[in-house]
């Protein structure tokens, strides 16, 4: 038979210390500068849809276009047309293929839409296209499976990664041969609509994928509904557990819930770490993107000998970030996404102020949903509640003979997403390594931006139910099991 693998390789994406480069991405996209964009559902039949609201950019409070949602009405008409793609694999590898070549050639306009819809910096704006390729193409080479697609698969996305976990999802379970109905989160329709009009314009059929604007209540009428024969969410913990529940009630009890949920994820700095080198992966980790990845760093460790010098190191280093517009090339950290995530992470941080607990914090623009970078003190992680998810770093310490302890903690939250270990005593790393149980360990740099197919991403427990994104086994989870073979 083929080899379950074709060949391929990740996407090269765009170099923004080249001049020349820059200068070409920065031209690509201005026309989008100010261009209303829409957003609505995209159906194989008739749109009756539901309300139509506004979309703003959370850095300035500007309209960036509408959206239509769907209406209950429409999440029938989708169940009731859509169609597995019955298209042979690598026709099906063809389409996905060039589908992401189609979103590299729109780069500019995808990079102002995640700049003005998602408050993506263009470094960030890069790295989730890049993502978003990289996984359409490594599903692509994996399309020749041996056994069946599903069904019908229901495609739940967050918005932190509006582009890149919505392309993953839909692609794993297209190139698995399913039918999608793919329900983005309500802040971010807009890069949805044109990642779906992509692909559509690629050449997936109208009945294979389709699109349904619109909040949980979307989400949560495909989840009960019967026609599902599995889920792909990525979102909240708290949102996969309703999901789960409301499967157990409708679903066929063979029917997946593949989830990617959040993370209290730590990070520890011993006495051994390079503190220039642990201060920046601290600082990308726990604050590009707004802090606003799940594999965010929310809890630093640092052995005590050396606290002192690594804190100092680093609220001197945050002085140097620049809050501000997206779409500023000087901007470092842009908005958290609207004024709700806003408020809630205010709220927190309040509430540890009066404790006494704030350590640093820089100063954040007035207008637009922004959060300065903040660093609070907290004993351990178990005295952290949950993830909150925002530019706010937790610092602890700790002494060398109370190692097993930290890990002890770090495990009992329940959560294992990511982990993060600066140090250069190898024995150490290797026994820490062996304690944890988190699904993705960076040792000696930061704890983000996982790598399509080299760094398989997901997590255990509270994080996730696996298979990992962007790894060998995933695609096997949108296809029925093998058949067993008859009793002898
Ligand atoms: P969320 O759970 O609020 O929403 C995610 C999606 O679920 C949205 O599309 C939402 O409309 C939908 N939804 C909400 N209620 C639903 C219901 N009852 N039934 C069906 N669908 C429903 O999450 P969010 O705020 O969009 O994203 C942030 C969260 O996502 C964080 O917790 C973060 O850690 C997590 N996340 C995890 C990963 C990962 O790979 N592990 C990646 C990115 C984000
Ligand atoms: N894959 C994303 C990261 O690793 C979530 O940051």
């Amino acid at each position: 038979g083929p080899a379950l693998f074709s060949p391929r390789a990740n996407s090269r994406g765009w170099d923004l210390t080249d001049t020349a480069e820059l200068q070409a991405l920065e031209t690509a996209r201005i026309p989008y500068a100010e261009a209303p964009f829409d957003a609505a559902p995209r159906l194989a039949g008739r749109v009756v849809g539901g309300p139509q609201l506004a979309v703003l950019n959370p850095a300035t409070g500007a309209l960036v276009g509408h959206v239509t949602t769907a209406g209950l009405p429409d999440v029938d008409t989708a169940l009731r047309l859509a169609e597995p793609w019955a298209a042979a694999a690598p026709e099906r590898a063809e389409v996905l293929n060039r589908a992401a070549d189609r979103m590299e050639a729109d780069a500019g306009r995808i990079f102002a839409v995640l700049a003005r819809e998602a408050g993506k910096t263009l470094p960030d704006a890069v790295a989730e296209l890049r993502e978003a390729v990289d996984f359409l193409r490594y599903y692509a080479s994996q399309t020749a499976q041996p056994h069946p697609a599903r069904g019908v698969f229901a495609c739940i996305s967050p918005w932190n990664f509006p582009l890149a976990i919505f392309c993953g999802q839909i692609g794993a379970a297209l190139a698995a041969g399913n039918a999608v109905l793919a329900k983005p989160a309500e802040q971010t329709p807009l890069i949805a609509t044109l990642a779906v009009d992509h692909l559509l314009a690629a050449g997936v059929p109208a009945t294979a994928l389709q699109l349904l604007p619109g909040d949980g209540t979307v989400g949560a009428a495909l989840t009960r509904d019967p026609r599902v024969n599995g889920v792909a969410f990525t979102g909240s913990t708290e949102t996969a557990q309703a999901i789960r529940r409301s499967m157990a009630d409708h679903l066929d009890p063979t029917a997946p819930l593949i989830a990617e949920t959040g993370g209290l994820n730590a990070m520890l700095v011993d006495s051994t770490a390079l503190p220039e080198q642990a201060v920046r992966d601290v600082i990308a980790s726990s604050f590009q993107s707004a802090g606003q990845r799940c594999s965010a760093l929310r809890c630093l460790y640092v052995q005590e000998d050396v606290a002192e010098n690594v804190t100092e190191m680093l609220f001197g280093a945050m002085e140097d970030l620049a809050l501000g517009d997206p779409w500023a090339l000087a901007t470092d950290i842009g908005p958290v996404i609207d004024a709700e995530a806003q408020a809630g992470i205010r709220a927190y941080v309040d509430a540890a102020r009066a404790e006494g607990r704030v350590l640093k914090e820089l100063a954040a623009p007035a207008q637009g949903t922004f959060i300065a970078p903040t660093v609070l003190s907290v004993n351990g992680i178990q005295d952290m509640p949950r993830e909150i998810f925002g530019p706010v770093l937790h610092i602890a310490t700790f002494k060398a003979p109370d190692i097993d302890k930290v890990i002890q903690a770090i495990n009992a939250t329940g959560y294992g997403l990511t982990f993060g270990l600066h140090s250069r005593i190898d024995d150490r790393v290797q026994s820490i390594v062996e304690g944890l149980t988190v699904g993705n360990t960076y040792v000696n740099r930061n704890q983000i931006g996982a790598v399509v197919g080299s760094q398989p991403f997901g997590g255990e427990g509270l994080s996730g139910t696996g298979p990992k994104a962007g790894g060998p086994h995933y695609l096997a989870r949108f296809t029925l099991p093998p058949v067993p073979a008859a009793d002898p």
